[in-house]
């Protein structure tokens, strides 16, 4: 029998060592116990000597009191296994502490060169740093909220009866219609011996047709809630977009709901609003200490926002309203904006920041903007009429402060003729979406959708400005490091 199995616990352990986290909380004060991780500090006094024991399961670790001659052996980034005895600590950080009778080095660490030292390290440097950083405190509290933001999203879908579905990652078409997808080209094709990639003939793409890295699993929902009527899907999207900003990515994960037999935007809206608000108190209720080292560390109002979210109805107002306010504070001179607002023009990212930070200070859906900014399936509001030229469609981008787009959606075109139209307005292939106008020939039901990002969710709920400090293995423009 393993020593550390030696006292009972409150859930059903199949390994045969526990998490940090788990001792801590289950074991018995003077039981004797096994730890895992890695070595954080290391403290040798004459008298006694202590290390902090981190194995990634909570932000604090353990304390641990050991000999000189154990210390001695061990540096910062060192992993090891401890055994000893969980003991109440005099200490004021901590309550238990572990006293060490054997410590096992499994992997030693050059102290001199091991890029991760004692002191604080700056968030630029964690990035240079990637394929280490998760052993910082902030690089694992990110992946713990990241892990508990799943698990909300999964529990407030499926109390909600959505089906879990799984749309695929190679597509044969643009679903976003904004050209910015990656193509699919084997190794094996004669790229090496003559042309480019991009001047490939479409027979040694993909075993003879053109084939892309999905930017979005919403045509394939819209598939499945054409047959389950509520689904939704999380899983990695792609985008070749040449943005060097804090909020781009090209490789991202996205959070997809469809819903049919919904016929109204302000239901959609309601679910969006809901599923993110649920998260979020989740996230609070179950990430405590995270979120309070982010909170310390990188924004101090972090908390009050995320209890605010949770709590306060979100903003509604259409595109037509949310220029009006911005052209209202470029005359009020309350502030001086690169891109002039106009209505008809795309909302800068500027506006975007204005609306949600500085306007509203809380989550705010803008809804309802020309159809002509916007991809082809997105629903005409028919109080506008289908042949005015200033027709609007019934779609939402929802904004937070500090990130601006947070959500993209819509109801989407259910008419087949309309959305016909619209695909040919799109210069779209119709035989080519054969399959999606299918949906809309046989038993076309209402219908809308939403997709969240998530790396920039995870941004909203740490407070860390940049997504590429969400991500385990970030991937932008020019990027792919390992
Ligand atoms: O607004 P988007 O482009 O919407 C869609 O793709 C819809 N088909 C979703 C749907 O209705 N099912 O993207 C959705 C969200 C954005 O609001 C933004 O949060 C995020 O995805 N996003 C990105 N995140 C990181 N890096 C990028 N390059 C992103 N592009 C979009």
């Amino acid at each position: 029998l393993h020593f550390s199995r030696l006292y009972t616990t409150a859930s059903r352990q199949i390994l045969p060592s526990q998490t940090i986290t788990h001792v801590l909380k289950h074991a018995p004060l003077n039981s004797p116990v096994t730890i895992h991780g890695w070595v954080r500090t290391v403290r040798v006094q004459k008298e006694v000597c202590f290390a902090h024991v981190n194995d990634g399961s909570n932000v604090t670790g353990i304390q641990v009191i050991l000999n000189e001659e154990q210390a001695k052996r061990l540096t910062t980034g060192t992993s090891v296994r401890m055994e000893g005895i969980l003991v109440a600590s005099l200490g004021e950080e901590q309550t238990r502490e572990l006293q060490a009778r054997e410590v096992a080095v499994l992997g030693k660490c050059n102290g001199e060169t091991y890029p991760l030292q004692k002191k604080h390290h700056g968030i630029e440097f964690l990035r240079e740093n990637a394929h280490l950083r998760t052993r910082a405190n902030s690089g694992s509290a990110v992946m713990r909220i990241r892990s508990a933001a799943v698990a909300g999203f999964h529990k407030f879908f499926e109390e909600q009866e959505f089906i879990n579905v799984h749309t695929p990652i190679l597509t044969s078409h643009d679903c976003e219609g904004g050209g910015e997808v990656f193509k699919v080209t084997p190794v094996s094709a004669p790229s090496v011996l003559s042309s480019s990639a991009a001047s490939l003939p479409a027979t040694f793409e993909f075993f003879g047709r053109t084939v892309y890295l999905t930017v979005s699993g919403q045509l394939h929902a819209e598939i499945l809630a054409s047959a389950l009527s509520r689904v939704y899907t999380f899983g990695p999207v792609f985008r070749a977009e040449s943005s060097h900003t804090s909020r781009h990515l090209a490789e991202f994960w996205m959070l997809e709901a469809e819903v049919a037999f919904i016929d109204s935007l302000s239901h959609l809206l309601d679910l969006t609003e809901a599923s993110i608000r649920s998260v979020i108190q989740h996230i609070l209720d179950t990430c405590g200490p995270d979120l309070a080292l982010f909170n310390k560390f990188t924004d101090p109002t972090l908390l009050a926002r995320l209890r605010s979210t949770a709590d306060k109805p979100f903003v509604r107002m259409t595109y037509t309203e949310a220029v009006a306010v911005l052209e209202r504070a470029q005359q009020a001179a309350k502030t001086n904006f690169a891109f002039p607002p106009r209505w008809g023009s795309a909302l800068q990212s500027e506006h975007e920041r204005y609306l949600s930070t500085n306007h509203c200070a809380h989550p705010v859906f803008v809804t309802d903007y020309p159809g002509w900014l916007k991809p082809f399936y997105m629903r005409t509001n028919t109080s506008d009429g289908p042949d005015n030229p200033h027709a609007t469609v019934a779609c939402t981008d929802l904004l937070v402060p500090g990130i601006g787009e947070l959500v993209g959606g819509s109801m989407r075109e259910e008419r087949f003729e309309v959305l016909a139209d619209r695909m040919r307005e799109a210069g779209l292939d119709l035989e080519e979406y054969a399959w999606y106008l299918d949906l809309r020939r046989y038993g076309t039901v209402p219908h809308g959708g939403f997709g969240i990002g998530f790396e920039r969710f995870i941004a909203y709920v740490t407070g860390l400005e940049n997504v590429r400090d969400v991500v385990a293995c970030p991937r932008w423009v020019g990027s792919c490091r390992f």
